[in-house]
């Protein structure tokens, strides 16, 4: 008989400083019910890249928890992010993923509201409301955003602390994705967008820096010379997390390869502009940094050759894993470049990103089919009481002269940022 899941978390915030995991939080429907208000309600959630609504009128919507949120630029410029509800019944307001419009129209009685969520047009205001209706009660419900670095977060809950201290630090990481070029990154083209029987919190952790599964799962890359230079040294790097944010990143290494190898010379004359000296001396090691911002978004770099055995190109990728139910979820995955990088880099990055991630990425694939039995059988009945170990690196110390933020461990595989992940985790499930 398995626990009550108020018992299950209490005794997961003891067991996960001792490195026990339960597996019922990869697939159970109480969870996941709990998740959308205990986390989703409470967290700083991704909504979109600027750049995805670069003019006025700019568009896409997106989900906090099962809330569809239309995102938009304004006339002036400024981002809004709205839930796509009317206020008449309810109906959704936006029925397209992306696009452009200064108004949003309502298709079942004609209310209209600007892009900034006022509403200005009723059907029959005088006939129908004798003019009582009091338009400015009822404009779309507004939804708290902040942003940095190009990406903007929403938050459900009016009482969240500021997006600067909900990142707590980890921005000195994030800037390796978002500042590779001197005017920042933007987003190639449109994200690819698939559903997958998968539970949200096995792509979080991955991207946290699981650097163990790349030689198995990924085992053809090695093989067929996808990864420049790489094999016997693949553990070789740092694992650092803000301790209590859940946040984390994985920094792999190649020992004895050039610094910044796969970028391009402007690219990497343009991040000795972008980045501080610290982040220069942790970035320039670095040939692979995974890392996912609480509680469902990631990003990776990494180098890959577009033909087996030539030096390599780096892309990098943003993803989004939004939960849909217990074991299920949509995905969003983008490919980032530098805005100021060359036409020629941005279509060989973008090649290399969509060999190995989207849909029809190889990596992706890899991922996706161990991710989804991961989900199948932790949802099982006698899973229901079984405990994962999370002891890799249990008793080292951190590393105490790591020029970044937070807490840094070397080698690079180790579960010290999965600890810190799922102690968080349990931490917004009890609703502190
Ligand atoms: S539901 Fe939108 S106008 Fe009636
Ligand atoms: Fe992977």
């Amino acid at each position: 008989m398995s626990q009550d899941l108020d018992t299950m978390i209490r005794e997961m915030r003891e067991g996960v400083p001792a490195g026990r995991v339960p597996a019922r939080i990869f697939n159970d429907r109480e969870v996941f019910e709990r998740e959308l208000t205990r986390v989703f309600g409470k967290a700083w959630c991704f909504l979109a890249h600027e750049t995805e609504i670069p003019k006025p009128g700019d568009y896409v919507t997106r989900y906090i928890a099962n809330n569809n949120i239309i995102v938009a630029r304004d006339e002036k410029g400024e981002v809004h992010a709205h839930l796509n509800m009317c206020r008449h019944r309810g109906n959704m307001m936006c029925k397209s993923e992306m696009g452009n419009a200064s108004h949003f129209r309502c298709s079942y009685h004609g209310w209209v509201y600007k892009n900034s969520g006022e509403l200005i047009g009723v059907p029959y205001f005088n006939e129908a409301y004798d003019k009582k209706l009091d338009r400015k009660q009822f404009g779309l419900v507004k939804v708290r955003v902040d942003s940095y670095a190009g990406l903007i977060f929403g938050t459900l809950d009016p009482d969240a602390e500021s997006l600067e201290d909900y990142l707590g630090g980890f921005q000195f990481y994030l800037d390796i994705y978002l500042k590779q070029g001197v005017n920042g990154s933007e987003v190639h083209g449109p994200p690819d967008h698939w559903v997958a029987e998968t539970d949200w919190k096995i792509c979080t952790e991955n991207f946290s820096g699981d650097g163990y599964h790349t030689p198995v799962a990924h085992q053809f890359g090695f093989h067929l010379g996808y990864f420049p230079s790489s094999g016997s040294t693949h553990s070789k790097g740092w694992a650092v997390h803000i301790p209590g944010k859940g946040h984390g990143i994985g920094l792999g290494h190649t020992p004895g390869m050039q610094p910044f190898f796969g970028y391009p010379d402007d690219l990497v004359k343009q991040m000795h502009e972008s980045l501080s000296p610290k982040q220069l001396e942790v970035f320039s090691k670095t040939r692979t940094a995974v890392g996912s911002v609480f509680p469902n978004l990631s990003f990776l770099i990494q180098p890959l050759s577009l033909e087996p055995g030539d030096p390599g190109v780096r892309f990098c990728t943003m993803r989004l894993y939004h939960p849909v139910g217990p074991g299920r979820m949509e995905m969003w995955s983008w490919c980032l470049v530098p805005k100021d990088a060359s036409d020629e880099y941005k279509k060989a990055a973008y090649q290399a990103y969509t060999l190995a991630f989207g849909q029809a990425g190889t990596f992706e694939q890899d991922d996706f089919e161990n991710w989804t039995k991961v989900t199948k059988m932790t949802g099982s009945t006698l899973a229901r009481d079984v405990d994962f170990p999370y002891i890799q690196g249990l008793e080292r110390e951190p590393l105490t002269d790591f020029p970044g933020p937070g807490y840094a461990v070397e080698p690079y595989v180790t579960e010290d940022n999965f600890r810190n992940l799922w102690a968080t985790w349990a931490r917004y499930m009890e609703g502190e």
